[in-house]
């Protein structure tokens, strides 16, 4: 619908609206059981005293809740059905912090796509992702949801995901995008989900507000207010941060709604005393919609007559929801082309799948492969399988799995047995459960690690110890299953370790002493082909760490770009930033991951040695292939700003390119560095880019490449 008709629309259905519908449009409310709208809640959706659902899932749940707003209510306003599909409807594919592992912001466009497909076709039109929260601490369990730590990455993955969810129009095959948590959910302390972050302005502009202004940029139709606070102030009732920010400075025009039951919490927080007053501060900060609080529906009313909420703050509101729902084309086509056969034939297809393998593939990082045990070869006559994981059919969904079914998923053992070639034995022993305190299982494990020439030992966390409510004050493998793995490592069969879960696991012994070691994360409904693909060598490792990994819990936080201070670590003086117990360096760093290729760094060139505040400068790096195996390396440019009015990260990442070689091939690849990659948020909080030299490093890695320096001048 053009611009002006919408608003047209928008203004008609205004001026006929009550009161109570226009509070109506601002309730969004959960499903009742099984997905579907219960006949109390249809009655309210006739009385239009509902803008939306969430959780109203399936061709025709969905249609008969739609049907009933469009032909029932008074105003026959259709609804808004959202729901989380985070990493997959049915189709589930790797979790966000996997698929930020393949740094291919293709891919992830695509996987959002393919989700937006099913999910549209089963009558959803708004989905609560992507989260593209920052998170530097691996206790918080929604570390599992997002993109990692890095703000450039970060916003990379937030736009490729807005753009796959709500494709080029926001077609039938869409769904509207929501960036979320804003903001600062991840900065929780102590990692602790809904605690309070105790975040600066600066950074919070430098880190945690990137990834949702990228999210925006790329059309993003609604934003999702997070649980937490910041600075006193919950983020549902932050007029700074909704309004100011949001719609201020960044110029947003869609939709805010809050999470679950937030605006409620707004007592719990002790910023509001009643119902009403926690509803009033949040739509007064520029909170739209309520998500399951019925606070605007049941109280904001008297409010409004009484005079104490304006009811142009109320129209504000309405006309965003109606501007979204106008976006998706809901007055002129309400179920927007969902029928039970579009369903059937759209879900879980076989290119749904393959999508789903190859990015599982691309997701592995491969953190430790000594002598080259891996890929396996033809040796490998006898494969001990072993752990808890291996043979599960529901943890590879991992966290936030929609309609995901663990009857889909091909789990590790059957991946393996599928690939492993004509003769080759097989053997499964579970060994342990993820949570056992029992070694009772362990004899059988050890019985067929011996009279096997490889180990490979799948172990991990379960479905949900990440995801939401689901932070761990440890970051080992629960139960016994470190046990388990250096009791397999005795028998003396070379061991690789399979890691399945949600988020980084501090595992020093296994670093040390396990020879090869495969992060997988949680890849979804392709688990067993993907792995098997990688440790038969089918597919070649690529994945690249999103994310820190620590030594021990101790050194959490502990994230690549962090800045200097005054006292940097020095092997030479004890006075610096360190600890007596502890090397300074994680056990794995950002943007690390290896590959059964080696890749040589060689030639970096700049396009200038100075450059102007609004110019882009080019990198020139040559990378080969020294081995004999085709592989992908993925490129990443750093930069450090080397004295500047405010303290500037050791590295940030600034572009990164998957690069794939033949073997022995070279090529010459040449990433840029745009201005505002160079800027900071000085002392007044004004984003400039300032004079000055800067290092530039191109690498495998956040803590490796090649280095050059550039000087960027005051332009005239
Ligand atoms: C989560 C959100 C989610 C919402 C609706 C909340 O508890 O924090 O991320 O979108 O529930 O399911």
């Amino acid at each position: 619908m053009p611009r002006d008709a919408r608003e047209r629309l928008v203004d008609s259905l205004l001026e006929r609206m009550t009161l109570e519908e226009k509070l109506g449009q601002l309730n969004l409310i959960a499903a009742g059981e099984h997905g579907t709208a219960s006949a109390a809640q249809l009655a309210l959706v006739r009385q239009g005293r509902v803008g939306g659902f969430l959780g109203v899932v399936g061709a025709t749940p969905t249609h008969e809740a739609q049907r009933v707003a469009v032909e029932e209510s008074r105003l026959k306003i259709p609804l808004l059905l959202g729901y989380d599909v985070i990493h997959g409807y049915r189709t589930i594919f790797p979790i966000p912090l996997a698929e930020a592992s393949s740094w291919d912001t293709a891919a992830a466009r695509a996987t959002a796509g393919a989700a937006a497909r099913e999910a549209a076709a089963a009558g959803v039109n708004w989905t609560y992702a992507p989260m593209v929260d920052i998170a530097r601490d691996p206790r918080w369990g929604r570390i599992a949801e997002g993109a990692g730590e890095d703000p450039e990455l970060g916003s990379a993955f937030a736009a490729a995901r807005v753009r796959g969810f709500q494709g080029d129009t926001l077609g039938f095959d869409n769904l509207l995008a929501t960036a979320k948590h804003f903001a600062a959910y991840g900065a929780a302390e102590g990692g602790r989900d809904y605690n309070t972050p105790e975040v600066s302005e600066h950074t919070l502009r430098e880190v945690y507000l990137p990834p949702f202004h990228a999210a925006i940029t790329a059309g993003a139709g609604s934003i999702m207010a997070s649980f937490n606070e910041i600075g006193g102030i919950p983020s549902s009732a932050n007029r700074w941060l909704l309004t100011t920010v949001l719609r201020g400075e960044w110029g947003f025009s869609g939709l805010v709604v809050s999470d679950w039951t937030a605006v409620k919490e707004l007592q719990a927080h002790g910023v509001a005393g009643s119902p009403a007053a926690a509803g009033a501060l949040a739509l007064r900060a520029g909170l739209d919609m309520d998500m399951q609080s019925s606070i605007y529906a049941d109280d904001l009313a008297t409010l409004v007559r009484g005079g104490a909420v304006a009811e142009a703050t109320v129209d504000d509101a309405v006309r965003r929801v109606l501007r979204a729902k106008a976006r998706l084309g809901l007055f002129d086509h309400p179920y927007r082309g969902a029928d039970p056969a579009r369903e059937r034939a759209v879900t879980l297809t076989p290119d749904a799948r393959r999508l789903a393998r190859t990015v599982a593939g691309e997701a592995i990082v491969l953190l430790k492969n000594d002598r080259a045990l891996l890929p396996l070869g033809s040796q490998a006559r006898h494969v001990a399988v072993i752990g808890p994981l291996a043979d599960s059919r529901n943890d590879p969904l991992g966290p936030w799995d929609a309609l995901g079914d663990s009857g889909d998923v091909v789990t590790v053992l059957a991946g393996l047995k599928a690939r492993a070639p004509r003769g080759t034995v097989v053997r499964y022993a579970r060994g342990c459960h993820v949570t056992d305190t029992s070694t009772a299982g362990f004899a059988e494990a050890l019985g067929i690690a011996r009279r096997s020439d490889i180990a490979v030992v799948v172990l991990g966390e379960t479905q949900d110890m990440s995801g939401e409510a689901s932070s761990r004050s440890t970051l080992g493998l629960p139960g016994v299953q470190e046990q388990l793995l250096e009791a397999v490592a005795r028998t003396g069969t070379p061991v690789a370790l399979v890691l399945m879960n949600g988020r980084p696991l501090a595992l020093p012994w296994a670093a040390e002493h396990v020879p090869a070691i495969v992060e997988t994360w949680f890849l979804g409904v392709e688990t067993g082909h993907a792995v098997a693909d990688i440790l038969f060598g089918d597919v070649n490792p690529s994945g690249k760490l999103p994310v820190t990994v620590p030594r021990s819990l101790g050194q959490v936080p502990i994230y690549y770009n962090h800045t200097n201070t005054g006292r940097p670590w020095s092997a030479t003086d004890h006075f610096t930033s360190q600890y007596l117990d502890l090397p300074p360096t994680p056990l794995y760093p950002f943007g690390y991951g290896l590959s059964y290729a080696q890749f040589r760094y060689s030639d970096l060139r700049l396009s200038a040695t100075q450059i102007g505040t609004r110019d882009t400068l080019r990198v020139r790096v040559t990378i080969t292939n020294t081995g004999t195996r085709a592989g992908t390396e993925v490129v990443q440019v750093y930069v450090h700003d080397e004295v500047a009015s405010v303290t500037r990260p050791v590295r940030q990442l600034v572009d990164f390119r998957r690069v794939p070689l033949g073997p022995r091939e070279s090529q010459t690849v040449e990433l840029s560095i745009p201005p505002r990659r160079l800027g900071l948020y000085d002392e007044d909080m004004k984003f400039v880019v300032e004079p000055g030299w800067f290092h530039v490093y191109a690498g495998p890695s956040s803590a490796e490449g090649l280095d050059a320096r550039f000087e960027v001048v005051a332009e005239n």
